[in-house]
């Protein structure tokens, strides 16, 4: 029997042997949608942006910075926050991500910071000793996630008692606010309904985070929403070029070349011409141990 079937990940393929009761597949053709983040050519996907006012004072509304000694930022990425984590004032910061690649590109950002190191780990196995760091952030991580609760487990293990975990991503409903020439994201599930779908199954509500914050261990949960600004475009050109290249935008790599194409049109006729400040809406959960 042949099926063609375009799957997202390998549970995805797990899933698609269980509903066609099927115990073992060949499969004889892979495109990959989804971003690769240990592709060399992807390394500086998270590098070229700077957080915004808005997260600098969500931080030092939600910790006491000058208590913290040293940070670990998982999933760093490009090393974007690690280098805002320092110029926080925090004396040692350590960014770990699953992705030399990655990790190449984040020491090359990062290369005038002489208190941040990076070292390659798991969210779920860090491979940082016990008690750690009093600040643990994990930015944009946990919808790449399969499973939370490893997860806050190994951050339980890496922070000191009292320490703080803070997890910044985006909840459904922050996904799927209407688009606007400020929230440009919405744009792309009102023309592609069918990423909403992709979307729900890989963004955790808030209630599940909360209840497996609690559950692992930890308590005091705070949740506040931001707007972060995520980049500025002089003009719609320049917003488009972005979109073309999928910089940043994971989602983005689940659409064909042809659909990028469409969503920059339709963007096009949506929003007037001119300066863009492009945001999006986050939810970040302080925990404390
Ligand atoms: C969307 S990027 C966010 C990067 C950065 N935190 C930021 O906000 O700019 C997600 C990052 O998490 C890393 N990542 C994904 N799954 C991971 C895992 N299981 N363990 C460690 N890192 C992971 C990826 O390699 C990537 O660098």
């Amino acid at each position: 029997m042949f099926i063609r079937a375009t799957v997202w990940n390998d549970n995805a393929i797990i899933e698609l042997l269980v509903t066609l009761q099927l115990e073992s597949c060949y499969i004889i053709g892979v495109i990959c949608l989804g971003i690769d983040f240990h592709d060399e050519k992807n390394k500086y996907s998270y590098t070229t942006r700077k957080a915004s006012d808005s997260w600098v004072i969500a931080v030092k509304t939600l910790i006491e910075v000058p208590e913290v000694k040293r940070a670990v930022d998982i999933g760093t990425g490009g090393g974007i926050y690690a280098k805002e984590l320092a110029d926080l004032g925090i004396p040692k910061v350590t960014g770990v991500d699953f992705s030399e690649s990655m990790l190449d590109g984040a020491k090359i950002n990062c290369k005038m910071y002489n208190e941040i190191e990076f070292s390659v780990g798991t969210a779920y196995d860090t491979l940082l000793p016990n008690q750690y760091a009093e600040l643990m952030l994990g930015r944009a991580l946990i919808h790449h996630l399969d499973d939370l609760a490893p997860f806050f487990q190994e951050a339980h293990r890496i922070l000191t008692p009292g320490g703080s975990l803070l997890i910044q991503d985006r909840t459904p409903e922050d996904c799927f606010l209407k688009g606007d020439s400020q929230h440009i994201r919405g744009f792309i599930f009102s023309l592609f309904p069918h990423l909403r779908k992709i979307e729900q199954k890989r963004r955790y509500s808030s209630t599940l985070v909360k209840q497996e914050l609690e559950k692992t261990g930890f308590h005091s949960l705070k949740e506040i929403k931001i707007w972060e600004e995520r980049e500025i475009y002089t003009n719609k050109e320049d917003l488009f070029e972005d979109i073309k290249a999928r910089t940043g935008r994971s989602i983005l790599h689940e659409l064909s070349d042809e659909e990028i194409l469409s969503l920059v049109n339709d963007i096009d006729h949506s929003i007037p011409d001119g300066r863009i400040t492009e945001q999006d809406r986050w939810t970040i959960w302080k925990a404390s141990k």
